[in-house]
């Protein structure tokens, strides 16, 4: 293979979340992209431009460039195999009961590579994988096919979040590849240069025109450990806030200023210190988990990372104890409503969405809870069928003893309390809600980290 400008990509696990936003990432940059998924539905859905995974702006992309044939939907991995010089697995790597990550997928992707790939291909590993999976996968092609020869394995972790990931995609804070062959790296550089290019910039409405974007070439264990202690990190900080939200509550404190206040360290940064019922989603606490198990697998004690995954742990009870300081012990039959059930803001995603967790527990409790979200009611509803969901906020708000505020949706910093009933109880987790507002109508609150 020479090194020119426009690759052929393929991409197995193409219909999830990091397979479709890098299909269409890649696509946009040029090269001629087929995307692969088992999940027919998705496929079939695809094809016509359509995506049921929610994110902004990817639809009128994705219209444009299955017009224009740079990209292309498949549910046959030999098709996609045999058509790609570049091979990116995004497949899932679900965490199993001992927090280990699950490979089975990633074994199977790399049992096809080795049997179906007829010419030098570079296989990049966008799935989190343990480390020293990179070699497990290089093992394996190695049964059939020479290393260097027929094949090259990378590392390219993602960094991407959900609801903004275009944003991410064309402007990633680094692109970190972690290689064994000179050349494999540089056909990587090569791929992901349009986004360096200033004329791409200014045509691409989701480019910064001032990011600078740095590539970090690395050894493979490099680059995942990048992955896995970014997340570990980002997930520290969330539970460290958590923490001291806590703490502030019991002495008095505003948990706003007190953010603010160590915000303004430029060491620090205000950045990612929400505080709320913890971190979900199908990343922080999966990677996390797994880093906890390399380090035990190594006899290493990780001490820091077990605090922030038990602080976690504790943070929904926080929660569970607010409403039973209003409702009593029984919850049975009292009226709940929850505000906002993905597992953030700006996502139709409900995978280990802590505010599905919390309604489940509220319901085992007997009590009748209804939710709202603007993205994702019938992703919520799938996920537990006594919870009434609703799109009209002011039904969900109207029903309710206790409402709870578990994402930062600006509707929910807008609402209109001037029409709710003053017996409504508010418990905000994320500080968005307008004080003065619920002061002047007489409804009761509290602010996670407020006295
Ligand atoms: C996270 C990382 O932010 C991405 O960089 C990474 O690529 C991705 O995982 C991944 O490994 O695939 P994501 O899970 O999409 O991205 O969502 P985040 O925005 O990081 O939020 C994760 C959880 O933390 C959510 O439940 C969110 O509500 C919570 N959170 C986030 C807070 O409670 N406070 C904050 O300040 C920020």
């Amino acid at each position: 293979m020479k090194k020119h400008n426009s690759y052929k990509i393929g991409v197995i696990g193409g219909a999830g979340y990091v397979g479709l936003v890098t299909s269409v990432g890649l696509a946009s940059l040029g090269h001629n992209v087929l995307s692969q998924d088992l999940n027919l539905n998705r496929i079939n859905l695809l094809k016509k431009g359509k995506s049921e995974v929610y994110e902004e702006g990817l639809e009128n992309i994705l219209s444009d460039l299955i017009f224009q044939k740079f990209i292309n939907f498949t549910d046959n991995i030999e098709e996609t195999i045999r058509h790609s010089d570049v091979v990116f697995v995004a497949v899932g790597t679900p965490s199993l009961s001992d927090g280990r990550a699950d490979m089975s997928q990633i074994i199977s992707v790399a049992e096809k590579l080795r049997d179906l790939i007829d010419h030098y291909t570079i296989v990049v590993v966008k799935s989190t994988v343990p480390v020293g999976a990179i070699e497990v996968i290089q093992d394996i092609l190695s049964e059939k096919l020479s290393i260097g020869e027929d094949f090259d394995v990378v590392s390219n972790p993602e960094f991407l979040r959900e609801g903004s990931g275009l944003i991410d995609f064309y402007n990633p804070s680094r692109i970190i590849i972690g290689c064994n062959s000179e050349f494999s790296g540089s056909v990587l550089r090569e791929i992901y240069k349009p986004l360096l290019d200033r004329e791409f910039k200014v045509r691409n409405p989701f480019s910064n025109k001032n990011q600078i974007i740095e590539i970090l070439l690395t050894d493979p264990v490099s680059a995942q450990m990048v992955k896995y202690a970014s997340n570990a990190f980002l997930a520290s900080r969330i539970s460290f806030i958590n923490e001291i939200a806590g703490i502030s509550e019991k002495v008095g404190g505003n948990i706003s200023d007190i953010i603010y206040g160590i915000g303004l360290d430029p060491r620090i940064g205000s950045d990612y210190l929400k505080p709320g019922i913890g971190f979900g989603g199908p990343c922080l606490d999966k990677d996390l988990r797994a880093l906890i198990t390399l380090s035990e697998e190594n006899y290493f004690d990780s001490v820091m990372l077990n605090g922030v995954l038990r602080r976690n742990d504790l943070q929904l009870q926080e929660v569970i104890n607010k409403i039973n300081i209003v409702l009593g012990s029984s919850l049975y039959k009292h009226r709940i409503s929850i505000l906002g059930l993905a597992f953030k803001e700006g996502t139709n995603d409900v995978r280990h969405s802590l505010s599905i967790r919390l309604a489940k527990f509220l319901i085992e409790q007997g009590a009748i809870v209804t939710g709202h979200d603007i993205l994702a009611t019938n992703e919520a509803a799938l996920m537990e069928d006594k919870l009434i969901v609703s799109e009209n906020l002011n039904d969900v708000l109207n029903q309710a003893e206790i409402v709870i505020i578990l994402n930062s949706e600006k509707i929910y910093s807008e609402i209109n309390w001037s029409n709710i009933s003053p017996k409504t109880y508010v418990i905000d987790t994320r500080g968005i809600v307008n004080i003065s507002e619920l002061e002047k109508h007489s409804i009761k609150y509290d602010v996670l980290g407020t006295k």
